[in-house]
């Protein structure tokens, strides 16, 4: 399945629950207390008083041109991931270059405002250079990833809290054996390019936490039920082979339709992830809304019930130990190019608003972590 092709289903999905919408969340707002978070503590405080992470992803061009954006996410942030550069379109411009001057940048960034990072990603379906596919075969395969993983990971060796080894490895929907997503690095080595590149990962750098990232796994509708079983069935192989797998990744693009969540099914998730030993990051945060309301100050609101929900139901389980959003305001998320809103209004999914001014979706984070559990 194509990059378009997933943007077009999740529209669909998202249509499909189009009528269901417009009472649900007009119930569901009203069923939600709201309110400002009390005091003028950061995100990035807040969390930490619980034990918690927070963190954003951030690109390389806003981050070195924006002063705003520097200053919102250096106020806010206890993380940093780079949205883009660490993949491979990135830093591999040719079969026998690396290119670490973004990622550098962004680790100095890190290093210099005492924020930690994290890596995105090691393998994964999207973002491959456009040579990979005259260059890669089954002869060289692995070890082609092989040398990616140690080069890559040895370059940041000891400065990473944690890497997203593997991306988005499931996709119930093409009907492969165990919901295996029929990626390039699947069709190429099958299965076991998960362990091969979790090894590969741990032996170069041990004190990073390695992570399965996941998509598809937050909502109660069947295909994230089916991704959730995969992923068990996933989880529970690589452990029984001793493979180094930390951590679960739970990406978290959440739909806008507050009846398609259940807090009950994604905490008993989280529960059987915590039983195998695993920590568990939320890490990518965001939610679209592109069915919400015209009025700027209702679809606010309407995002912010979405966020406050799903994070009260997420930090009740102890093993998760940070939250990411994908990106800090509104000025600068992928949405507004994936899930663009039909009436060509700026879409708002983000903590801060385009002025980096706190929103009411930064107020329910904020009372999420107040609320949560010490770690
Ligand atoms: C997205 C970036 O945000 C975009 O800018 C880029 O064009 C495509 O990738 N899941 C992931 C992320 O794991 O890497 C994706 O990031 C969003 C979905």
């Amino acid at each position: 399945m194509t990059e378009k092709d997933e943007a077009i289903m999740g529209r669909r999905l998202f249509l499909k629950h189009a009528a269901a919408l417009a009472l649900a969340g007009i119930s569901f707002g009203q069923r939600c207390a709201w309110g400002q978070a009390n005091g003028d503590a950061s995100l990035r405080e807040r969390a930490a008083r619980k034990g918690l992470i927070y963190g954003s992803a951030v690109s390389y061009g806003p981050l070195t041109r924006d002063t705003g954006l520097a200053a919102s996410f250096v106020r806010e942030c206890g993380m940093l991931v780079p949205e883009s550069e660490l993949k491979w379109e990135t830093l591999r411009p040719s079969p026998d270059k690396f290119d670490f001057t973004q990622g550098d940048f962004m680790l100095d960034f890190a290093k210099k405002n005492n924020i930690l990072l994290r890596g995105h990603t090691l393998v994964w379906h999207q973002a491959l250079p456009k040579w990979f596919g005259t260059v890669v075969n089954s002869q060289n395969a692995e070890q082609v990833l092989r040398n990616h993983i140690t080069t890559v990971v040895g370059h940041y060796a000891g400065k990473m809290h944690s890497w997203d080894v593997v991306n988005e490895a499931i996709a119930t929907w093409e009907k492969q054996p165990d919901g295996m997503r029929n990626s390039p690095w699947y069709k190429l080595l099958g299965p076991k390019y998960i362990d091969i590149a979790f090894n590969a990962a741990a032996a170069t750098d041990p004190n990073a936490m390695l992570v399965l990232n996941m998509d598809h796994l937050e909502h109660d509708v069947k295909g994230d039920d089916q991704g959730r079983s995969a992923t068990l069935k996933l989880l529970r192989r690589l452990k029984s082979s001793k493979t180094p797998v930390h951590a679960l990744g739970i990406e978290s693009h959440l739909g806008m339709d507050g009846e398609m969540f259940s807090a009950e099914v994604f905490r008993t998730f989280l529960r059987d992830v915590a039983e195998l030993g695993l920590k568990i990051m939320i890490t990518e945060l965001d939610v679209t809304d592109i069915i919400f309301s015209q009025n700027i100050n209702k679809r606010d609101r309407m995002v912010a019930n979405r966020y406050e929900e799903f994070l009260s139901a997420a930090l009740e389980e102890k093993a998760v130990i940070g939250v990411l959003t994908w990106g800090l305001s509104d000025k600068y998320t992928w949405l507004s190019k994936y899930r663009p809103r039909d009436d060509k209004a700026a879409v708002r999914p983000l903590p801060l608003d385009e002025n980096f001014n706190r929103k009411p979706a930064w107020n329910a984070i904020a009372r999420a972590f107040d609320n949560a559990p010490k770690r």
